[in-house]
């Protein structure tokens, strides 16, 4: 599942990202426009609210909309995290969404499961109605 964060839809970078997504060959299985709260936040983030980096995180991606997708295609988690790219858009390699588009380790622009129980975690708490 991956998260297309406020920084994306205020940038107008929502149609470049999904794009990259298809033209992978991945197929978009669901998809909603939404906010998240504090509770969600909290919910979302459970293995971060401790660390020092939870607070502006959370600020961060419960400023604005963005849009939560459910994506398949072979090896779908791996796929999506190497197009994806690593946390810090100013590290991460050129050719990635990241690499390409970000400069920031919070402002990211998307963020991607990364393994099969979070997924499934996080699909439950975005798509209920899918679980
Ligand atoms: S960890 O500890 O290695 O698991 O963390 P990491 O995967 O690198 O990052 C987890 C999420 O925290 C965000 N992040 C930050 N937000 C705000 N400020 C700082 N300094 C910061 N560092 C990391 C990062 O964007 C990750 O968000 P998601 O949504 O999981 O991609």
């Amino acid at each position: 599942m991956v998260l297309i964060k406020p920084d994306a839809l205020r940038r107008g970078l929502l149609g470049e990202i999904l794009r990259r997504f298809e033209r992978k060959g991945l197929a978009i299985e669901a998809l909603v426009l939404r906010g998240m709260d504090a509770a969600l936040a909290d919910q979302h983030y459970a293995e971060h609210v401790d660390k020092a980096f939870y607070p502006p995180l959370k600020e961060f991606m419960t400023s604005g909309s963005m849009v939560a997708a459910v994506l398949s295609g072979d090896q779908a988690i791996e796929v999506v995290r190497t197009l994806v790219g690593t946390t810090d858009g100013r590290k991460a390699a050129a050719g990635t969404i990241r690499g390409d588009l970000a400069l920031s380790n919070r402002e990211n622009l998307v963020h991607a499961s990364d393994s099969p129980d979070s997924a499934k975690r996080e699909i439950g708490l975005w798509f209920p109605d899918l679980v």
